[in-house]
């Protein structure tokens, strides 16, 4: 791979790399996002960390590839463990929501000096942003873009103070589609948010023909769909 293929999705994540960047790229497959920021910037250093033996090898060939050896740390290792005193920054890219999560969690001893995350999760965004904001990581950018068919959130958040109004509405409201993205409400925002709303219409149907419906859910999901009724 050459550094102009590199996805739209994994250059907008690149965007957010901050100067002076030492970044930890966990999951990082063929390493495609640290090569691509060490061509484009000969100070930057990076970490490669990935859990599995073929992405690893993958990983560490493409960065022998391209030279890249005195830049880039290619690491087998689950999560965070990889990071080291150096890294200021740290992106998870590819995953659902909820793995990204779990390796924040299970990671979060190591974050220390990480001063940003820069976060892509495929699904279940929500899950993300409320660990973030549990955890003293401020959204401070977000972005929803599409590519070869598919929607993806990119959220940025940095170290910050605690927070606040975790129990107002607004907050959860925001923590779902993103404080920042129902700022911007771009063309992709609209299309992913009015198919959720048919989607959520039709499982409403269903959950109400059902011989014992959950009205609980049923109730959440009429409260989620009038939430969007009102941002769109
Ligand atoms: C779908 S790929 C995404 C690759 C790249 N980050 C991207 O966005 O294109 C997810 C990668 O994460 C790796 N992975 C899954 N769980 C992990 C963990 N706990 N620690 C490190 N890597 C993990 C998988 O082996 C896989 O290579």
């Amino acid at each position: 791979m050459n550094t102009d293929q590199l996805s739209k999705r994994l250059k907008t994540v690149a965007d957010f790399l901050k100067p002076p960047i030492h970044f930890a790229d966990i999951g990082s497959d063929h390493a495609y996002l640290p090569c691509y920021v060490c061509q484009q910037q000969k100070e930057a250093l990076a970490v490669a960390g990935e859990l599995n033996r073929g992405p690893y090898l993958s990983a560490l060939e493409e960065v022998k590839r391209q030279n890249l050896e005195g830049q880039i740390r290619v690491v087998q290792g689950d999560g965070l463990e990889v990071i080291d005193n150096q890294v200021n920054q740290v992106v998870i890219a590819g995953m659902g929501g909820p793995l990204i999560t779990e390796i924040l969690e299970n990671g979060k001893d190591k974050l220390l000096n990480i001063n940003r995350i820069i976060a892509q999760p495929n699904i279940d965004a929500r899950s993300v942003r409320k660990w973030l904001a549990a955890h003293q990581f401020n959204l401070v950018n977000e972005v929803i873009l599409e590519e070869n068919g598919h929607i993806y959130e990119v959220l940025v958040a940095d170290k910050g103070d605690p927070f606040e109004n975790y129990n107002s509405e607004d907050f959860k409201r925001e923590l779902w589609l993103g404080p920042h993205l129902l700022k911007k409400k771009n063309k992709v925002f609209y299309k992913k948010w009015t198919e959720e709303i048919v989607k959520k219409e039709r499982i409403i149907e269903q959950m109400k023909s059902a011989s014992e419906p959950n009205f609980e859910k049923v109730k959440q999901f009429e409260k989620e769909i009038n939430w969007l009724k009102e941002v769109l």
